[in-house]
C-alpha cells in the first residue's frame, strides 16, 4: 500500500462508513476511511450496516492498512462510549473524529412528521453533539486533535423539500462553530464540510430518476455530481495537520453551487 502519510500513526473514527466496499459505490464516510488508511491513519469504521461496514474493514485491512468495524449508532450514548473507549484501549488515543452519518427525509413542511423531524434531529444534531461530547476527553489527553462534522450545503441554503434534513443540518453547522471556540485554546480544531450534490447509496434512489437528476444537474455550474472521494479528500485535508489553523470554518465542496 503506497502511504504518503499525511495520517501517519493517528487514529480515526468514522460514523457512517459502511459503503466503502470495492466494486460497490461509496458513500463519503467509507471514501474517507480508506483514504485515511493510505495516509498512515489507523481507521475505526462504524455504522448501523454491520455487514457492509465488516466488509468494507476487511478490504481495507487485506490491503495493509489497520482498519475496524464496529457497530454505532450515533443517536445511542451508550454505543459511543462503548466504541470510543475499546477504541482507545485497543490503539492507546484517539485523534480525528469523522461526524459523517446521516440520512435523506425529502418533504415539505406540510409533510414533515413528528417522527421524521424527530429522526433527522436526532441523527445529524443530536448524533454530532453526543459524539464530540463523549470524544473530548480523548482528544485532550491527546493534547489535541481534529473533528469534521459533515453538514451539507442543505444547512447554508433552503430548497423545495427536506426541511428537517435542512434545519438538522443547519444545527451541525452551527454546532462546530461553539464547539470550535470552546475548545480552541486545546488544540482541538472543529470543522464541518458542506458537500453538495454527490451520487452514494444516500442518494442513488433520488438521484437515479430522471426528473431529478435534471433539476439537480441545473444547479450544478461544474456540470456533474461529486463523487464520494472528492468529498473525502476535503475530510483528509480537515483531519491532517496541514489544516492546523483551521477551525470554526466550513470547507464548501459543490461544483459552484453555492456560489450562485
Ligand atoms: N450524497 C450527497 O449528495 C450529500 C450531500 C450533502 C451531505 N451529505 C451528507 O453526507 C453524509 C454521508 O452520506 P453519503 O451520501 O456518503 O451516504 P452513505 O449512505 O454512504 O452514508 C450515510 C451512512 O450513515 C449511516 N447511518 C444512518 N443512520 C445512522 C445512525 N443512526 N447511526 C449510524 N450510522 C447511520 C447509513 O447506514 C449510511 O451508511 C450524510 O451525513 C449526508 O447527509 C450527502
Amino acid at each position: 500500500m503506497t502511504s504518503l502519510g499525511r495520517l501517519a500513526g493517528k487514529v480515526a473514527v468514522i460514523t457512517g462508513a459502511s459503503s466503502g466496499a470495492d466494486g460497490s459505490l461509496m458513500g463519503f464516510g467509507g471514501a474517507a476511511a480508506r483514504l485515511f488508511s493510505q495516509e498512515g491513519c489507523t481507521v475505526v469504521l462504524t455504522d448501523i450496516k454491520d455487514a457492509e461496514g465488516t466488509q468494507t474493514a476487511k478490504q481495507i485491512a487485506d490491503l495493509g492498512g489497520t482498519a475496524i468495524y464496529r457497530h454505532l449508532d450515533v443517536t445511542s450514548e451508550e454505543d459511543w462510549v462503548d466504541v470510543l473507549k475499546e477504541t482507545a484501549d485497543t490503539f492507546k488515543k484517539i485523534d480525528i473524529l469523522v461526524n459523517n452519518a446521516g440520512s435523506s427525509a425529502r418533504y415539505t413542511i406540510e409533510e414533515t412528521t413528528l417522527d421524521v423531524w424527530q429522526e433527522q434531529m436526532d441523527i445529524h444534531a443530536k448524533g454530532v453533539f453526543l459524539g464530540t461530547k463523549h470524544v473530548i476527553s480523548y482528544l485532550r489527553k491527546n493534547g489535541g486533535g481534529s473533528i469534521i462534522n459533515i453538514s451539507s450545503i442543505y444547512g447554508m441554503i433552503g430548497s423545495p423539500s427536506s426541511t428537517a434534513y435542512h434545519v438538522a443540518k443547519g444545527a451541525s453547522r452551527l454546532f462546530t462553530k461553539s464547539a470550535a471556540i470552546q475548545y480552541a485554546s486545546e488544540n482541538i480544531r472543529v470543522n464541518s464540510i458542506h458537500p453538495g450534490f454527490a451520487f452514494t447509496p444516500l442518494t442513488e434512489v433520488n438521484y437515479s430518476k430522471p426528473d431529478l437528476q435534471q433539476w439537480v444537474l441545473d444547479r450544478i455550474p461544474l456540470g456533474r455530481m461529486g463523487s464520494a472521494m472528492e468529498i473525502a479528500h476535503g475530510i483528509l485535508y480537515l483531519a491532517s495537520d496541514e489544516a492546523s489553523f483551521v477551525t470554526g470554518s466550513e470547507l464548501v465542496i459543490d461544483g459552484g453551487t453555492t456560489a450562485q
